[in-house]
């Protein structure tokens, strides 16, 4: 690739966000970052915009150019407090739908109109519906990992992070919970509910292996692994703490393990690590093709033309919008709990 002259006035005005990541971006590839880092901020000015970045995003869009990071729960829930115009996605296609949902009257981008997500891709509005046949009563549950047309079919959504709140929050002895079936048997290991699961998967998590992960822990006596609940079961049988993406990094920074093994997509390690410099990451990451279809330039590209933006037909919209927002009623009727 010809090397392009970079502006040195640009490199000093993003020097302090350099300082923020340079423990994991090597020096030579942030001239390369810098002009986008750089023009990203001044758009985000200049249309009124913020980018919602999930936890698996690399570190130069994650810490030097997103207004809000976290889990698809917090993305979800950051997202109705926003007064921007315009809100850029730097996520998958799912979150980006989620975002739009609850905010109709707003510019949802998506950078890459290919972000998808195995899980989304496995299972379709008519199977929902065949389920239903199949099981008449029975309140269907869906991860948001899937399609708003799936959501639209389904009576509430969950994630990660709030699975087994959100099926004990139903009063049913039974419960179909959609599509990803390791999520759907973690979450039957921790209740006595009936959970009748789909037959989907996370291609990243599902690639991880219990055996890989002993082989880790064999070197290293005091290693702490910490897996995300889209992990096959023995994998998360070999696990010390099992978590949504924001729930394994409140864990490391909190309890500051000496090392520490995230068993999930590789840009997690990079961004907990950034400024966290008394724990070792052990790093035998997957990564999501998916996510890593955002990139900055994408990102630059997507905000100087106020496109790709996510449209839902409203039709659709309006049952998966119910679907999302039982969801968040649940989390808040916990919070009111807590606080009483
Ligand atoms: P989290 O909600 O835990 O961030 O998970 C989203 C996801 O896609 C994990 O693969
Ligand atoms: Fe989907 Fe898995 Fe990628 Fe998450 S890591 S977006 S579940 S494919």
């Amino acid at each position: 690739m010809p090397v392009k002259h970079i502006d040195a006035t640009i490199i000093e005005k993003v020097a302090p966000l350099y300082e923020r990541v340079k423990t994991v971006i090597p020096d030579i590839e942030w001239p390369f970052h810098a002009p986008h880092i750089a023009a990203i901020n001044e758009l985000k000015k200049e249309k009124n915009a913020v980018i919602l970045a999930h936890n698996y995003q690399t570190p130069e869009i994650y810490h030097c150019v997103a207004d809000i990071t976290g889990d698809s729960l917090a993305l979800a829930q950051r997202a109705i407090d926003t007064d921007a115009d315009v809100i850029v996605v730097a996520g998958v296609h799912f979150m980006a739908e989620t975002a739009k949902l609850l905010n109709p009257d707003k510019t949802v981008l998506i950078p890459d109109l290919g972000a998808g997500c195995s899980l989304a891709e496995s299972i379709t509005a008519a199977d929902v519906r065949k389920l239903r046949e199949q099981y008449p009563g029975v309140p269907v549950v869906t991860y948001v990992n899937t399609s708003a047309e799936v959501k639209a079919e389904c009576d509430i959504c969950c994630t990660s992070g709030n699975a087994l709140a959100i099926v004990e929050s139903l009063g049913s002895e039974r419960v179909i919970f959609l599509p990803d079936e390791y999520l759907a048997n973690y979450v039957a290991q921790q209740t006595d509910i009936e959970i009748i699961s789909w037959q989907g998967r996370c291609e990243v998590h599902g690639r991880f292996t219990a055996e890989e992960l002993e082989s880790f822990r064999a070197g290293h006596d005091d290693l702490t692994i910490i897996a995300h609940p889209e992990c096959p079961p023995d994998v998360l049988a070999t696990a010390d703490f099992v978590g949504s993406t924001a729930q394994m990094q409140d864990y490391v920074v909190n309890k500051r393990p000496p090392k520490v093994l995230m068993v999930t997509e590789c840009s997690m390690s990079d961004n907990v690590s950034v400024g966290i410099d008394d724990v070792e990451f052990i790093r035998p990451c997957n990564l999501c093709p998916y996510m890593k279809k955002i990139t900055l330039a994408n990102i630059q590209a997507a905000l100087e033309t106020l496109s790709p933006a996510v449209e839902i037909d409203p039709a659709v919209a309006n049952r998966a919008r119910a679907a999302v927002e039982r969801m968040l009623d649940v989390g808040r009727s916990k919070m009111t709990e807590v606080a009483a």
